[in-house]
């Protein structure tokens, strides 16, 4: 069975699928990419089939990078698929939280900075914080965030799961 990772935003057009897209790589150049599998969506439906926002998808280009991703809304049958769900923000853990309390799955709940090397020892967890009213600028950070946050979250998963 593959370990399976969805990364949760709020509208799944910014900061989730750049997650993903930049997880999804980290995973390939590991050579993981049969045991591990990774998808994104959000807390609403605003977004529903949409491509990500153009922001995000420039981001990803400038970095050799790409997603196929189209909006979805994060639904009580990912708490069941998913081993690890990655939320970005406060209200999205929040969010996932009220949703497990009222139906549990299998899946762990982490933000995603936890896994930020730049982080350590921060308390609260620092956020990936919401780009969409935003520059071009703060979708560039949120792209450093994801991907030291890969990173960490990747050795992570290849610890516990001795890959
Ligand atoms: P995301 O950003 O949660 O990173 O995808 C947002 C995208 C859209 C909206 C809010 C945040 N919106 O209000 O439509």
């Amino acid at each position: 069975m593959k370990i399976k990772v969805l990364f949760v935003c709020l509208g799944n057009i910014c900061r989730s699928p750049m997650a993903e897209g930049v997880f999804a790589n980290a995973v390939r150049q590991r050579g993981l990419e049969k045991m591990i599998d990774c998808d994104s969506a959000g807390t609403a439906g605003y977004h529903i089939g949409s491509d990500p926002d153009k922001r995000t998808l420039q981001v990803l280009k400038e970095n050799g990078l790409t997603t196929k991703h189209k909006g979805r809304k994060l639904e009580n049958g990912d708490l069941l698929t998913f081993d690890y769900l990655i939320v970005m923000d406060q209200n999205n853990y929040k969010h996932v939280e009220e949703m497990i309390q009222k139906k549990p799955g299998k899946a762990s709940l982490f933000l995603f900075r936890e896994f930020d090397s730049t982080c350590e020892d921060k308390k609260p967890v620092p956020e990936v914080p919401d780009p969409y009213y935003g520059t071009m600028n703060d979708f560039k950070l949120v792209f450093e965030q994801c991907e030291r946050s890969s990173e960490g979250l990747l050795e992570f998963i290849i610890n516990k799961h001795s890959l």
